[in-house]
Parts: C-alpha cells; structure tokens; sequence
C-alpha cells in the first residue's frame, strides 16, 4: 500500500530510559538508565533520524525503590530538554508537568523558555499527578481527590495560555534609533482570579515561537477525557485491543467536537510495546527471558499503581477481586479490571502482563508484521499514531527505527523527511493566534460589513 498523499502515522517515543518494560535494564546490551546523558542524546538523536514527531519524558513528584526502575532517580524533564534541544533540530521536546504541585507563573515561563529555545518544539504533558505521595513533599495534607485534580488543571492551562499571551507577537520593538525597547500598548495583564489560582501577570518572556507548545494528555477517566477534549492536542491512551483503541479515538474526537473542536486537531496515540525479531518465536522468546528476569514485588507495585489498591494483600494465584474505582489513574485501572475479568485473569498472571507492557499494547514480532499491526490500527481509525514504549534501551528502539521505520515509509504512512520545523508543523497542528489579532481581525470584519 503507498499513497504519499494519504494522512501520516505520528510517531512518540516514551524515553522511560532504564526500559519500559520492569526488566528492561538488566539485559547485558541495556545502558544505565535515566539519568545517562549520552544514552539520552542518543535516544533522542535516533528518533530523529527516525523522522519521530515526539521525544516524551514522564514525571512524578515523589520516589520509593520499589518504583518502577524507570522512574526512582531520573532528570528534571525541562531541564533535560533544554540540554536535548541544542543536539537536536527538528523532533518535538514533550515534558510532563504537574498542574496538582507547580504554579502557572512559573511553569509558563519554563515552557515558553524551552519553545524560544528550541525554536518552537515544546510539549506540555498536562498531569494532575497519579502519584499521592507527591502530596507530602510541597506540604499538603493531602492529594486532591480525582475531581478536584482535572478541575485545578482546567484552570491551570487557561491561566498558562494567558500568560503565554501576555505579549503580542511583534511587542519586541528594539528601535535603536527611537529608543523604544517594548511596545507597552502590546503588552496583556492577565489579572485571573479563579477558583484556584489568582495571576496577575503578565509573563517576563515573550509568546512561544508555537504561540502555545503543544498540550498532551493521557487521562482515561470521564473527567480525563472531557479534558483532553477540550485542551489537549495530542492524547496518549491505554488501550490494548483494536476495538477500544477505535472507541476510545471516537469518543474523544466527538467531545473534541461538542468542544466547538476541529477533531483532526486532536491526535489519539495508544502506547505500544514493540519487541522486534528475526522471527515471531524469536521476539515471544526475547519476551520470555525479560520476564524472567522481572523484579516481583516491583511488577505487583507497579500493577498496584495502576489500579489504585495494594494488591500484595490478596493470594497472588486468586482472582484478580472486584475493586473500588481508582483515585490515581481510573482509565489505566478501568482496562486492566476489564482485562482481568474477562480472560478470568490471576493476580500473577494481570502482574506479568503489566510487568511487560503496563497495560499497553504488545506487538512481538518481525518489522513486516509489527509494521502490519500498526497499520491496522491506523487504517481502522483506532490511532493516528503511536507512543512508543520500548522495552529497553538503546537496542530496542535503534532496531524500531532501523527496521519498522523503513517499512512503513516504503508503505506512505511515515515521513521519510520532516517537512516542518515546529512540533505544530509535524503534527499538523495550527498555530494558535494571540486573541488580540482575533479581536482586531474580527473588528476589522463586522467594520467592513
Ligand atoms: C502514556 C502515559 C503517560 C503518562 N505519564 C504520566 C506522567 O508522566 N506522570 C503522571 O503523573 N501521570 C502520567 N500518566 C497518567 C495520566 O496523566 C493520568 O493522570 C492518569 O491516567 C489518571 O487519569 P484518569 O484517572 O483520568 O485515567 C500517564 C498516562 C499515560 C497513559
């Protein structure tokens, strides 16, 4: 199949860089994980050369060592793509940060730098937090319940794009011969006061080069996806089976719509796990031996993070119980609860499975039938692209890239060059105009009427 003309799958890559898999790091061709520079920079430097949209850095606010051994000890995200920005040219820079533990004014001045500094490739992964512990380092009593998260970080991003508009575009003046610096008249007080954030402004950096960095998501929940609905513009998704990938993009783009909401603005990415071999067996036998290699109590922390209750208190080969809904992650918890219930999952059994993909979908196989499996997705109308999560690194995502890359470039549904310079150029995406121009151009309109 080729038509060059036809829509492009997105590429993300999940740099979780001790593997996203529990087991990952322990391979002997798997490099130190996340706090090594030049294993960075090369994961980063092969998704471009891979012609990726996105570079992706998760976060949390909090550790234990028996975290997933991806997220223990690792890098400030804006600041590790401040660094990344500056041997990189074109691949998007996405960064998770809290709306729950961070103030707009800051946070917006950290994204606006990173968009300047990138020449406009910032991504904002907006999260309430899934972690509570978070909670007790910024001396809170408490994390906020679900709600009260997705209703701080609606507020949070509207006060983040008003202080992003805080100067009109040509507000930079720099007239040596007049002496005037900054055109006053094009500078905006945001002066919010809401329910949870009161923000004078405005912001001392000019509007990113995007005018906003991209907005990702990743909520499952009602509340998480009325959100992503309504802001984000790149959505990731746990969905491991064709038929709820294809449900899950339906259903955001028709909020996106009731959103007053171009769908097409919005870009569904289901994670996938790929494990690339020279056969099938090969690939199922790659996957056998990291599980072998899994850290138990890790994989069952990890599961128990993602459906929101310590499953260490009930017999590992029982059923997996009926449990309350999740206050961390309710759509994470919502597909596995599902997945478990309906193939009569064991605890052990929900526990290797998300030792291996957490949750996500698992592709193991040659590149022609990953390719196979991606392009399904794709032509249903189940993914406009993927976040891909491989499983250690950097081998396994240098031989995606060398390998599955090609074939769907050969098969017109990947670039095989980047025809923009922006994130929003790659992803398709519009660049938000500052409202003052809205307001100008639709005075200008009704005055010409
Ligand atoms: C691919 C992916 C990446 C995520 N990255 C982070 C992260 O870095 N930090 C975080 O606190 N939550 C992260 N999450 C969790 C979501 O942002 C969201 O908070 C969580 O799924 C709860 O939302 P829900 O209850 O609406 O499903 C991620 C989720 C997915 C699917």
């Amino acid at each position: 199949m080729s038509a060059s003309s036809s829509p492009m799958m997105h590429m993300c890559v999940l740099a979780l860089a001790a593997g996203n898999h529990v087991a990952g790091w322990r391979l002997d061709e798997a490099e130190a994980g996340s706090q090594n520079l030049p294993l960075l920079k090369h994961i980063i430097q092969t998704a471009e050369r891979g012609k990726f949209d996105l570079f992706f850095l998760a976060d949390a606010l909090n550790t234990l060592p028996t975290m997933h051994p991806s997220m223990v000890v690792r890098f400030e995200p804006i600041t590790l793509l401040s660094v990344l920005s500056t041997v990189t040219t074109h691949i998007g820079l996405g960064a998770t940060a809290s709306t729950t533990y961070s103030e707009p004014y800051n946070l917006a001045r950290l994204f606006a730098s990173l968009d300047h500094l990138s020449g406009g490739r910032a991504a904002w992964n907006v999260v309430g937090g899934a972690f509570p512990d978070a909670a007790a380092n910024f001396g809170k009593p408490a994390h906020p319940p679900h709600a009260e998260r997705y209703s701080i970080a609606r507020e949070f991003i509207e006060v983040m794009k008003g202080l992003w508009d805080s100067w009109e575009e040509d507000a930079l003046v720099m007239d040596k011969a007049s002496g005037q610096f900054i055109d006053a008249g094009k500078m905006h007080v945001l002066n919010h006061e809401g329910e949870h954030f009161r923000v004078k402004g405005p912001l001392n950096i000019t509007r990113p080069p995007q005018g906003y960095p991209v907005i990702v998501q990743a909520g499952g929940s009602d509340a998480g996806r009325d959100l992503a609905a309504a802001t984000a513009e790149v959505v990731y998704a746990v969905v491991p089976e064709m038929e709820m990938a294809k449900s899950f993009r339906d259903d955001i783009r028709q909020r996106a719509e009731r959103f007053g909401r171009d769908p097409g603005h919005v870009k569904v990415l289901p994670g996938v796990c790929t494990i690339v071999g020279e056969t099938e067996a090969d690939a199922r036998k790659k996957l056998a031996a990291l599980g072998e290699k899994a850290d138990h109590a890790t994989s069952l922390r990890v599961l128990s993070e993602r459906v929101g209750h310590d499953l260490s208190e009930y017999p590992l080969d029982g059923p997996v119980p009926d449990l309350p809904p999740s206050q961390m992650m309710q759509g994470h918890a919502v597909v596995l609860m599902e997945k478990a219930k309906r193939e009569k999952l064991t605890i052990r059994q929900l526990r290797d499975i998300t030792t291996a993909t957490m949750g996500h979908r698992l592709l193991a196989g040659t590149p022609e039938q990953i390719a196979d499996g991606l392009e399904e997705w794709f032509a249903a109308g189940a993914a406009d692209g993927y976040n891909l999560m491989p499983h250690y690194f950097p081998g396994a995502f240098d031989e995606f890239v060398d390998h599955v890359i090609p074939v769907l470039q050969k098969r017109g549904l990947f670039r095989t060059e980047y025809t923009g310079t922006t994130l929003r150029d790659h992803l398709g995406l519009p660049r938000p105009e500052h409202p003052a121009k809205v307001h100008t151009a639709l005075a200008e309109l009704s005055a010409a009427e």
